[in-house]
């Protein structure tokens, strides 16, 4: 961990995903010497594991679609609280982006009059059928073009490293960042004058999680150490279908594709338990279906693994396999079921963060000079709750609005001596130890998950709330005194990954407490109502934990 290896760049792009690519793409496009540092292997990414498809308001299947009513249902699902002018974006933009991957070789359908070819069937919460989909691939799809157009243009990848501080000049602009490299063992201080932050999330911060191991959510506090604003951290979008069992597949995605095609959701007694929620059924938008879930665990009406039945055996085999061949295959290896034959127990797990960090500029997406943002980490798009299909093409928006943004920066990169040997101690502090006790980082992270499921889940309260952030701060004390030995290619990171997400944990924590009432994905049973009044949370890093609320955009 004592070298540092030093790097320059024209832009430095943090995250592998469909946001990070697109925007190197951009970057790239324009000139910029650019390098993509990503914390895994690459190639793989939460975009690679996205399944149902991406929202493109092109009126392939249903001319009645167009990006206004794309916009009124992202809005309405979002409970009015999003950036409107990110949403406008996304649904103008999202169609000429399908084009981009079309070019970049995503292998899409056209008809016969040139146009992107949608499936038919929507997912909860959209009133037209909108997606673009290739079977339950499209993430592999996606990632597999970008991925081709980037080596194309030959961006530098960095891979298996973990980007650990935003480094910044004397004026607070862009300077780097500082990674820490698995492979070589040793830091990288990569120096650019523009950054782009596209880390995606952390659903690793709950216990049950549709995410890849990477999604550990350091990448918030990049920007939150930085100075940036966080905004909505409590908005945690909770999948309602996460495989249930065996504990190797808890939380592996079953899409929500499953139920656009008409699968049905039962209790342990058979009733088909949605029809006493919402008029849509499995139809209804995620935090609802989610919530009659865990009502109905709650109620004792659970299956034999904790979960409820997902019930595809209506839909016609060939079609199924068809269209979800790789489901197929996940249900058959992990359960041994056949899922043209027999239900299947799912149950809600944490998917996606609809908070995140806050850009001044939604053009170009810098939140600080040369600090520009991307995909899931930036906060505004999903308001409450987030459409599926909204995301992947929220990564092609703003990856290249961020990319674009990146290329206007004019400015060169000052990165100072001084700034890279704070960085280096507050990262070294991270694995001090006073070895006051023998728990490993893996208990803490394991207690973490089961503070975070429990307490600050799909139901919440004050009481729940409170409860959990004392229960975090006595784990934070045992972390300081546990072993912290890098005895294992991944120790440096799983180490400074549960650093980052017991504080993370609290953030999102102090944004719950400051929201008291419930709207989409946020539910307290203390303030079980919509409230009239529509905002937003806010938290800046010197507040310590605690977040205000502030006017809606
Ligand atoms: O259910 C799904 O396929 C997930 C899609 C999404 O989160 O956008």
């Amino acid at each position: 961990m004592e070298t540092v290896e030093r790097l320059r760049a024209d832009c430095v792009v943090v995250g592998g995903g469909g946001a990070g690519l697109r925007a190197a793409v951009e970057a790239r496009a324009a000139g910029l010497d650019t390098i993509l540092v990503l914390k895994s292997v690459l190639g793989q990414s939460h975009t690679l594991m996205a399944e149902g498809g991406v929202n493109a308001a092109i009126g392939q299947i249903d001319e009645s679609d167009d990006w206004k009513a794309h916009y009124d249902d992202t809005i309405e699902a979002g409970r009015f609280i999003n950036h409107k002018g990110m949403v406008e974006a996304l649904c103008r933009e999202s169609p000429a982006r399908m084009e981009d991957l079309y070019d970049f070789g995503a292998g899409f359908e056209k008809d016969a009059r040139g146009r992107l070819v949608q499936a038919d069937g929507h997912s909860g919460g959209q009133t037209r059928d909108r997606v673009i989909s290739q079977g339950d691939f499209i993430g592999f799809i996606m990632q597999r073009a970008l991925m081709a157009q980037a080596l194309k243009a030959e961006v530098r990848f960095i891979d298996e490293t973990i980007a650990v501080k935003l480094l910044r000049g004397d004026g607070g602009e862009a300077a780097g960042v500082l990674g820490y490299s698995l492979k070589k063992g040793c830091l990288l201080a990569l120096e650019a004058p523009r950054v782009v932050l596209a880390c995606g999330g952390g659903g690793h911060v709950f216990g049950r999680t549709t995410n890849p191991v990477e999604s550990t959510g350091e990448g918030y506090l990049l920007g939150f150490d930085a100075g940036l604003e966080l905004r909505d951290m409590e908005m945690t979008q909770f999948h309602p279908t996460g495989l249930c069992w065996p504990p190797s597949g808890r939380g592996i995605l079953v899409t929500e594709a499953c139920r656009a095609m008409g699968g049905k959701l039962y209790n342990a007694r058979g009733e088909r338990f949605m029809e006493r929620y919402d008029r849509r059924l499995e139809l209804a938008p995620r935090d609802v279906v989610t919530r009659a879930i865990v009502q109905e665990l709650e109620a004792g009406r659970g299956c034999s693994n904790g979960g409820v039945m997902l019930d595809l055996t209506e839909i016609d085999a060939a079609r199924l396999l068809y269209f979800l061949n790789n489901t197929a295959r996940v249900i058959k290896s992990y359960q041994d079921i056949d899922i043209t034959r027999e239900p299947f127990e799912v149950r809600p797990s944490a998917h996606h963060f609809m908070g995140g960090l806050v850009a001044r500029d939604v053009d170009t997406m810098e939140a600080l000079p040369g600090v520009f943002l991307a995909g899931e980490i930036a906060w505004g798009t999903h308001g409450a709750n987030r459409l599926g299909g909204n995301s992947l093409a929220e990564t092609q928006v703003f990856g290249r609005r961020a990319g674009a943004g990146a290329v206007q920066t004019r400015r060169p990169a000052d990165l100072r001596d001084a700034a890279v040997t704070d960085a280096l101690a507050e990262f070294r502090s991270v694995f001090e130890s006073d070895d006051s006790n023998r728990t490993t980082i893996y208990q803490v992270r394991r207690g973490l998950g089961e503070i975070m499921d429990g307490q600050v889940g799909v139901i919440r309260s004050e009481e729940s709330l409170r409860r959990a952030d004392r229960d975090l701060e006595a784990l934070r004390q045992v972390f300081a005194g546990c072993r912290k030995a890098i005895d294992n290619y991944h120790s440096v990171a799983h180490i400074f990954e549960c650093d980052r997400m017991l504080t993370l944990a609290r953030v999102i924590i102090a944004a719950a407490l400051a929201r008291r009432e419930s709207r989409g994905a946020h539910f307290r049973s203390d303030f079980p109502e919509e409230s009239a009044r529509r905002v937003n949370t806010s938290q800046k890093c010197d507040r310590g934990f605690q977040a205000n609320e502030v006017e809606v955009p």
